[in-house]
């Protein structure tokens, strides 16, 4: 197999607009060092502000990244309050740093789903960062790809009901206004971490073409080098959408 060495210089073309991150492994970090899954939590969360920096430094345009999931709700109680707190104070404290980098954060999910101080820490997140014009980073917290599609079909349906849509009328164009950030162009890679080749309902709308890129590095440990060896592999692949090679 051919590899291109990670440092090798990309071009701007080549490169993905959208990069979505399952970011997996935080546990078993932890748990290599013999420690409760909390710690490697908040050791993702200083991955997490890593990657931010790298992906500017890249010109990457948008950064999503599943930090809970639909199903993560499963988990003991002490670690789902454990990841709350993580991110309210990820949102509380770093939004001045992400202000000065000019990153403007949304979040996608299912908000409601989520304590009304956390609620109230996301809208102050994207308010105080809503001027910014560099890498816009998007946290999909509580997300589910189908609870996404359940909930667009619904609203979508709702419209019908009220005289503002028709049903024939129906397009992908048209149904994409009703997902939770229509105007975020579709990731063209997805980078998981810790091994695990599926999707586990992340974006499963907009991952339609999106190339998937997995490495056994557990998420805290991902590295710029890692990040880097992504995108070389991007820029190697032959995207066709769909169509004939060229
Ligand atoms: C998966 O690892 C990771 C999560 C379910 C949570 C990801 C959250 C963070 C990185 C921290 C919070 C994020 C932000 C944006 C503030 P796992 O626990 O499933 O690991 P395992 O598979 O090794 O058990």
């Amino acid at each position: 197999m051919k590899r291109t060495p990670p440092s090798a210089q990309i071009e701007s073309g080549r490169l993905p607009t959208h990069v979505a991150m399952i970011m997996d492994g935080n546990g078993r970090w932890a748990a290599v060092r013999g420690k409760e899954r909390l710690v490697g939590h908040r050791a993702g969360v200083d991955s997490v502000l890593r990657v931010v920096d790298w992906c500017r430094e890249a010109s990457i345009g948008y950064l999503t990244l599943y930090a809970f999931s639909t199903e993560n709700w499963r988990r003991s109680a002490h670690e789902v309050s454990g990841l709350m707190r993580l991110m309210g104070l990820m949102l509380r404290t770093k939004v001045g740093l992400l202000r000065k980098r000019n990153v403007r954060l949304r979040v996608v999910g299912r908000r409601t789903d989520l304590s009304a101080a956390l609620q109230r820490s996301i809208a102050a997140a994207e308010r105080d960062t809503a001027d910014g014009t560099g890498l816009q980073l998007i946290l999909a917290i509580s997300y589910g790809g189908r609870a996404e599609i359940a909930e667009a079909a619904r609203r979508f349906a709702c419209d019908v009901r009220d005289g503002k849509a028709e049903a024939e009328a129906l397009s992908d164009d048209a149904f994409r206004r009703y997902l939770y950030a229509p105007d975020v162009p579709d990731p063209d890679l997805v980078i998981r971490t810790s091994g695990e080749f599926r999707l586990s309902n992340f974006l499963l709308w907009q991952c339609a073409y999106a190339e998937l890129w997995v490495t056994p590095v557990l998420w805290p440990d991902f590295s710029k080098a890692d990040l880097q060896a992504a995108l070389a592999a991007y820029a190697a692949r032959d995207r066709r959408m769909g169509g004939r090679r060229a």
